[in-house]
């Protein structure tokens, strides 16, 4: 049994995880950490019936780790929650599944040099659904025959998104700006905004959408419309638990889910 820790336990995707976890057959949760609801039984509370698994208090997640002593942690929580948990995982030798989002690249290097210098591995990603991975890849290959049509890149999320534009926005418009050499960026057009070659990315928020991404290529009399959409969040929480699964038997390093999944 791989021993699993979780971080943002009491979340919408922290509790979709434990129930995976649970389901799973090969993963034991053996923490349950959060900031709220501390020494609540993680189980009565999600509705999952009694676990013995109190929730403990991530304001002194090395206790709860020293104690646990997982083999991998999922961390979904919030930016600067994250890079703590990270770093604190990683001292303690934590193999990572990371899918919070909305780091900067000071945060995303902190993580990794704390990945790197304590010599444990971590599957980092925007977005653990199958979908969005092959998504993708598909921009990849649209961008590469493209490359003078204009790029558009749309999101619709629930109100309770925090950040934005979403991390597989922000990873969408990455790989076709190195596909196609570097772009610049726009986010969202106001006043007088003519359009150049930049790629424009804009952010919808409403009700409870769980993901939608929409990547325009649009050029002289056609267009191609690439579109992701996710109808629950159980995507996401099936492939963070199989990058627990996986994480823990590779060597050390920094992976994302595509190799967890084995997309080339
Ligand atoms: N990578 C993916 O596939 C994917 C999919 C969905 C959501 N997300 C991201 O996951 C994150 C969480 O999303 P959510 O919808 O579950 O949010 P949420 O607000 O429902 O849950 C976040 C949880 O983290 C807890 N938390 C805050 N600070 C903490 C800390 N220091 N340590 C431990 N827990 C802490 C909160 O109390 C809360 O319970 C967001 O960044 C979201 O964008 C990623």
């Amino acid at each position: 049994m791989i021993k699993t820790a979780v971080t943002g336990a009491c979340g919408r995707m922290g509790g979709l995880i434990i129930e995976n976890i649970l389901k799973s057959g090969n993963h034991e949760l053996v923490s349950a950490i959060d900031i709220t609801n501390i020494g609540r039984d993680i189980g009565e509370l999600k509705g999952f019936g009694k676990l013995d698994v109190p929730v403990d208090d991530a304001n002194d997640i090395a206790s709860a780790l020293g104690r646990s002593k997982p083999d991998v942690l999922i961390d979904f929580t919030i930016a600067n929650a994250s890079v703590e948990n990270v770093v604190e995982s990683a001292k303690h030798k934590v193999n990572l599944v990371v899918g919070t989002t909305g780091f900067t690249q000071e945060q995303h290097h902190i993580m990794e040099s704390a990945i790197i210098d304590n010599g444990v591995s971590a599957v980092i990603s925007p977005n653990f659904s199958i979908g969005v991975n092959v998504f993708w890849g598909l921009l990849e290959e649209a961008a590469k025959r493209l490359g003078d049509f204009d790029v558009e890149i749309i999101e619709a999320h629930h109100n309770k998104k925090k950040d934005a534009p979403s991390g597989t926005a922000v990873k969408a418009a990455e790989i076709i700006s190195r596909t196609l050499g570097g772009k610049e960026y726009v986010y969202g057009r106001e006043g007088l905004a003519p359009r150049g070659m930049e790629i424009g990315i804009h952010a919808v928020r409403g009700g409870d959408i769980v993901g939608d991404h929409t990547v325009l290529f649009a050029g002289d009399g056609e267009r191609i419309e690439i579109k992701h959409q996710a109808h629950s969040r159980q995507a996401f929480a099936k492939g963070a638990v199989k990058a627990a699964g996986w994480v823990a038997g590779v060597k050390p390093g920094i992976y994302e889910m595509r190799d967890v999944l084995n997309i080339k």
